[in-house]
């Protein structure tokens, strides 16, 4: 990563550029729907303040060009905290420079605090490039599939 690119906590100001950010990550997502009003509620609520979630955004001279999200949830399997890792987004000029890497680093140390000892995530089935990335991350494939159902 370059010297002038740092990974910082999110601050409401930011909301425009992660709106956009989100928008790029969900339109390669065929599971999720660009909705700017939907993301930007998201992203108030993550950024309220709570001890068990993060919002971190790469800050390069003022311009956000990436961001990553982590949520602590309880883990029976693990006997306690675990993270729920989501909205990983670099922009297209900024990428293959380590930010991706340096956003999972900070959130592993974030988690680390906490107690936390296992990061989960989903990834696109069809997005191989990611895949890629997470396993440089030592993000490994699991068994398990993503089922889900809509509330009204
Ligand atoms: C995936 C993404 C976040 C990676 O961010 P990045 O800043 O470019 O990644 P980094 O430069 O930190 O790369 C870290 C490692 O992953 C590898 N990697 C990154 N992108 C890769 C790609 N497209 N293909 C293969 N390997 C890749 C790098 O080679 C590097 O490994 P190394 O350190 O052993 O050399 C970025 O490409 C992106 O925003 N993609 C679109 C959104 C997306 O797919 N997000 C994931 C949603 S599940």
């Amino acid at each position: 990563m370059t010297a002038a690119c740092t990974i910082r906590e999110a601050r409401t100001s930011d909301l425009d550029a992660l709106v956009e950010l989100l928008g790029m990550l969900f339109s390669l997502e065929a599971d999720f729907a660009v909705d700017a009003r939907r993301q930007r509620d998201g992203l108030l609520q993550m950024l309220e303040g709570a001890k068990n979630r993060l919002v971190l955004v790469a800050d390069t001279a003022g311009v956000v060009v990436g961001m990553a999200t982590a949520q602590v949830v309880v883990s029976t399997a693990e006997g306690g905290p675990s993270l729920l890792v989501e909205d990983v987004v670099v922009r297209p000029e900024s990428r293959g420079l380590g930010i991706g890497r340096a956003l999972l680093t900070r959130i592993e140390a974030w988690g680390t605090r906490l107690g936390a000892t296992r990061l989960q995530l989903l990834a696109d089935r069809d997005n191989a490039p990611s895949h890629d990335f997470y396993r440089a991350c030592g993000f490994m494939p699991t068994n398990l599939v993503c089922l889900r159902r809509t509330l009204p």
